[in-house]
């Protein structure tokens, strides 16, 4: 037996924790929801680094640049390891990359995957208790299972089969003699102590096929006025270029039940705006088959107290009409969908694996302006796709025109780990995705300019959101999702949170200039 207790490991444990966040919105409401786990395990946030005893980084790798991006930081705050701080890398780049991280970044001892946050608290506790007992250990330890086991004594690297009497996730966060804690989640979980190195290592990597969803009561949601809520976690399409079905694992939705009580305990708490999130938003299946994606949409918008409901992201093949009509139908439904289209050639369609042609997302488009209100349409584009001809640009180019985007967010394609597209051959150069690339948002520059200059003169309802006290401006959000910065006069009883009426009296490409109305 260790002469350590549980108690003294938790007596020693890092309570401070600073949390960055690279990435999509799901990525920024997980981190919303990892940093109410943390508080409730009585970790106190804070701002810097420098302050933290646990250095947490949720991650991204849609595209290289954003893999990247976190060994920059790593490599940029080693040296604290030295003064006794812990560092842990969650969400997509952890599940991609997995325990190769500690060799890249050895002084890392958490490497977490999205669809295993429902087991931080007991990975926390692993955390602070293996750091604590590392040096009683005698040989590595590596244990791979969801249920409860021994480790020898003497410490020879045990491995124990998952067995179907103790399914994954039961056994939160049971000790050995020596305290070293099992993992819990599934079988790629582990913890790993290495003697006298003082390297304590434990991962959180549950594979695609978990049928869990990370639901928590205890989100630090960081705006008292809009909130996400997660309905449905990973995807099944397997676009060919795309990271996320192997990073987030299979489609799971959550019972519409769930969604809505937690859309009604957001209104209580003084919620006016609620966005649904979803890798793909609109594939979502009530598990109790109660209600269609647009029935939730409808019954979200009908909440009292809830005045906007947006929901991102739509992808364009399970896009029915039924969300057209209750747009129109729900007035709380904002006037807006992103949908992204990657591509205008179906040649190029087809290679990625979109499961939809320029025809079939022109008739989704065509429904979206066929609606009672101006819808605002954003949409994705990646250039550069291999094989992608001049003649294929050239498409994407027109169908820009043809749709009349109000916002594209555009990228130069990225070659990332797993993805089919990576056995593609006519890789185009870097420097010919750059002038695709501005090519396509010079393009989307001179179709948005008149598309914004034609509500000046407009009254447009915006969420203020902020203030820029340097400008003497409010910040607003219209219902189409465009910014709207705008001047009030003293009297006027403007705050953050509230809905103002403002006149558009000036425009840009990406935002809109306005005056209050008194
Ligand atoms: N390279 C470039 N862009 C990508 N996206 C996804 N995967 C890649 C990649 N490998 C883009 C798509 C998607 C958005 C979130 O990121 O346009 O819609
Ligand atoms: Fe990636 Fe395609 Fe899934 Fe979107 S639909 S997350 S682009 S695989």
């Amino acid at each position: 037996m260790s002469g350590v207790t549980e108690n003294d490991a938790l007596h020693a444990a890092p309570k401070t924790f600073y949390l960055e966040t690279f990435g999509c919105q799901m990525n920024v409401h997980d981190s919303e929801k990892v940093v109410g786990t943390l508080l409730h395990e009585g970790y106190r946030q804070v701002e810097t680094v420098e302050q933290a005893d646990l250095i947490l980084y949720n991650t991204c790798s849609i595209r290289d640049k954003a893999e990247q991006k976190v060994f920059h930081r790593l490599a940029d705050f080693k040296k604290l390891q030295s003064q006794g701080k812990k560092f842990g890398v969650l969400g997509c780049v952890a599940q991609q990359e997995g325990e190769k991280i500690f060799e890249r970044a050895p002084h890392v001892s958490l490497v977490c995957g999205s669809a295993s946050y429902r087991n931080l608290p007991q990975m926390l506790v692993q955390l602070e208790g293996a750091s604590a007992n590392a040096s009683l250990v005698s040989e590595a330890i590596d244990v791979r299972d969801s249920h409860p086991a021994k480790i020898a004594q003497g410490g020879a690297a045990a491995f124990v089969e998952d067995s179907p009497a103790h399914p994954a996730g039961e056994n939160a966060g049971v000790r050995d003699d020596a305290s070293i804690a099992i993992s819990p989640g599934n079988a790629r979980d582990s913890v790993l102590a290495a003697r006298n190195s003082g390297l304590v290592r434990i991962t959180g990597l549950d594979d695609r096929e978990t049928d869990k969803c990370f639901e928590t009561e205890f989100t630090a949601r960081s705006n008292p006025h809009r909130g996400y809520i997660t309905i449905i976690e990973g995807c099944d399409k397997f676009c060919s270029y795309c990271v996320v079905p192997f990073t987030r694992g299979k489609e799971r939705s959550r019972t519409s039940e769930s969604v809505l009580a937690e859309a009604r305990q957001m209104a209580d708490l003084g919620y006016t705006e609620i966005q649904l999130l979803g890798q793909n938003v609109n594939s979502y299946k009530d598990p109790a088959g109660k209600r269609s994606f647009a029935e939730l949409l409808a019954a979200v918008g009908e909440i009292p107290g809830i005045r906007r409901v947006r929901f991102t992201t739509s992808h364009p093949r399970d896009f029915g009409r039924d969300i057209v009509q209750v747009i129109d139908a729900v007035p709380a439904l904002c006037d807006h969908v992103h949908l992204p289209v990657q591509s205008g050639s179906d040649r190029v369609l087809h290679a990625m694996r979109r499961l939809y042609d320029r025809e079939q997302y022109l008739e989704r488009i065509a429904w979206i302006k066929s609606s009672k209100r101006e819808i605002s349409i954003t949409s994705d584009i990646i250039v550069g796709f291999p094989g992608e001809t001049e003649e294929d640009f050239a498409q994407t180019l027109s169908l820009l025109d043809e749709v009349g985007y109000d916002g594209v967010f555009s990228f130069k394609y990225s070659p990332r780990p797993n993805t089919p597209a990576l056995a593609l051959e006519d890789a185009i150069p870097d420097q010919e995705k750059a002038r695709r690339l501005e090519g396509l948002m010079a393009r989307q520059k001179e179709i948005q300019t008149p598309r914004y200059k034609k509500y000046i003169g407009a009254i447009m309802e915006v969420l203020v959101e902020g203030r820029n006290e340097s400008r003497g401006q409010w910040i607003g959000r219209t219902s189409h999702n465009k910014t709207l910065n705008f001047t009030a006069p003293k009297q006027a009883t403007t705050s953050v949170g509230s809905y103002v009426q403002v006149m558009v009296t000036g425009s840009f490409p990406n935002s809109l200039l306005g005056e209050i109305m008194v």
